[in-house]
């Protein structure tokens, strides 16, 4: 008789890839930074005119709650182009790639589970 191998499944599920972040001096950063990461992002681009004592459109962005509270707002501004005031190719640039990819990473997940 012939005995076929068993297939061991699931203990290699395992995957392993390189984050290419280190050297990512000309690549879109593909992992989400942190607050900390895009912290100075914001406060040399946005906090200028978004501040509290120059609120621009009553948006102040000083803080990581500041930039959630107008999470939904902040990225359609990037992204159309419109913000930073003038400088629509903010969107495209390495900074501005790591601004919206953290405000990506702060969507809620699955808001209602049950229905
Ligand atoms: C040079 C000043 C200036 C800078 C820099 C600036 N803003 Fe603004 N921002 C404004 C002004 C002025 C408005 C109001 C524009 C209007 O309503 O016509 C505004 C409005 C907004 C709004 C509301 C848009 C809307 O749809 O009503 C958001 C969100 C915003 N800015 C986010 C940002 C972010 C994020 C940055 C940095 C990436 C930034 N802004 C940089 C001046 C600025």
């Amino acid at each position: 008789m012939f005995h076929s191998p068993s297939i061991v499944r699931g203990i290699c599920a395992s995957v392993i890839f390189l984050s290419p972040a280190a050297f990512a001096e000309d690549t879109a950063p593909v992992t989400s930074p942190t607050y900390a990461d895009i912290a100075p992002v914001v406060e040399g681009n946005c906090v200028g005119c978004h501040n509290s004592e120059f609120a621009y459109a009553d948006i102040v962005l000083e803080t990581e709650g500041d930039l959630l509270k107008h999470r939904d707002s902040v990225e359609s501004a990037i992204t159309s182009g419109f913000m930073p005031l003038g400088v629509p190719e903010f969107k495209d640039s390495e900074e501005g790639k790591a601004l919206l990819a953290w405000l990506a990473a702060q969507k809620p997940v699955a808001p209602s589970p049950a229905q």
